[in-house]
């Protein structure tokens, strides 16, 4: 973890109300006088500027989180949870684009939405590769049709379907689910039912060894496919995609995956065709109480 310095509490302004040392517990430590101490070279700061955010007296100084640079939150922003539940209703996986492109600055705020999710110590390992070059998302679409078509012929074949058994009976007891999809997308030659004809891809990836990796990303993910939806686009998460890039050479090429990343979720994202009208009912939730 970086050493972002010390953290200093401006004395003056310290009301002495322990909210740093709660926030953090490893940076703020309460002193018998009542005052709070910080580590002269603090070893466990993420920098996640909890401290500074919650200072009701503004009286932290962060090395790497200026106070300035946090905006004021205001309680009228909260939705309630009507409004909440509403809106998330409205987000549908959409397969079915407009020409419109994606702009550099609609981008940009989905990205400003994806690095608001929670992760992993916050060290903020998530990359995006963002595909708006319609030739290449055309080579990911033909090269993962080709390849789902592969598959599904290989697993039709009840020879090499025993052997493929044989020696990867997990994998293929979930392929198994998907092979009437398969079959169906290595079938259809006359639309793209791969990123449907979207006119960006968003790969999300980090490191193949990152512990936190896949969770990160998948919080992130979620968040630009709301930040799509408010801003009037619409996303389709492509597992399809994802497994194609990380499992073949040139398609990693194709897009510049660095050697020791692997893509953890992927996106398409485009200007959907019409409005849905309706929500849909979804199953509750399969829960236990424990
Ligand atoms: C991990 C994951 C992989 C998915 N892969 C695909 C895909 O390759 N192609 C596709 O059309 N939809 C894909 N989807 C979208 C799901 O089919 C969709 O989320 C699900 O049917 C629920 O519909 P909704 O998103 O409209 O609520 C994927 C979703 C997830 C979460």
């Amino acid at each position: 973890m970086n050493t972002p310095g010390k953290i200093i509490i401006n004395q003056s302004k310290c009301t002495r109300c322990k909210i740093c040392a709660n926030v953090c517990f490893s940076n703020f430590l309460p002193v018998e006088d009542g005052s709070i101490a910080t580590l002269d070279s603090p070893s466990m700061c993420a920098s996640c500027g909890h401290c500074v955010a919650a200072c009701p007296a503004d009286a932290i100084q962060h090395p790497a989180v200026p106070v300035s640079a946090c905006e004021p939150l205001r309680e009228s922003s909260r939705l309630t949870y009507d409004q909440l539940m509403s809106f998330l209703k409205m987000r549908r996986s959409r397969r079915e684009f407009t020409e419109q492109n994606v702009s550099r600055d609609v981008i940009d705020k989905l990205l400003a939405a994806a690095v608001q999710a929670p992760n992993g110590i916050n060290r903020r390992n998530v990359q995006y590769t963002v595909i708006v070059d319609r030739q290449v998302l055309g080579q990911i679409a033909v090269r993962t049709t080709q390849q789902i078509a592969g598959l599904a012929k290989l697993l039709n074949n009840p020879v090499s379907r025993f052997f493929f058994k044989l020696f990867n009976a997990n994998l293929y007891s979930e392929l198994e689910f998907f092979m009437p999809l398969m079959n169906q997308i290595g079938a259809i030659r006359d639309r793209n039912v791969v990123t449907y004809n979207a006119p960006c891809a968003i790969l999300v990836h980090t490191t193949k060894k990152d512990m936190c990796g896949s969770e990160d990303s998948v919080y992130a993910a979620s968040l630009i496919q709301y930040a799509a939806e408010a801003l009037g686009l619409g996303t389709c998460c492509i597992g399809f995609i994802t497994a194609s890039i990380n499992g073949d050479k040139a398609l990693q090429k194709l897009v510049g995956l660095p050697n020791d990343h692997k893509i953890q979720t992927s996106l398409v994202v485009g200007y959907p065709e019409f409005r849905y009208g309706r929500s849909t009912p979804k199953a509750d939730a399969n829960v236990k109480f424990v």
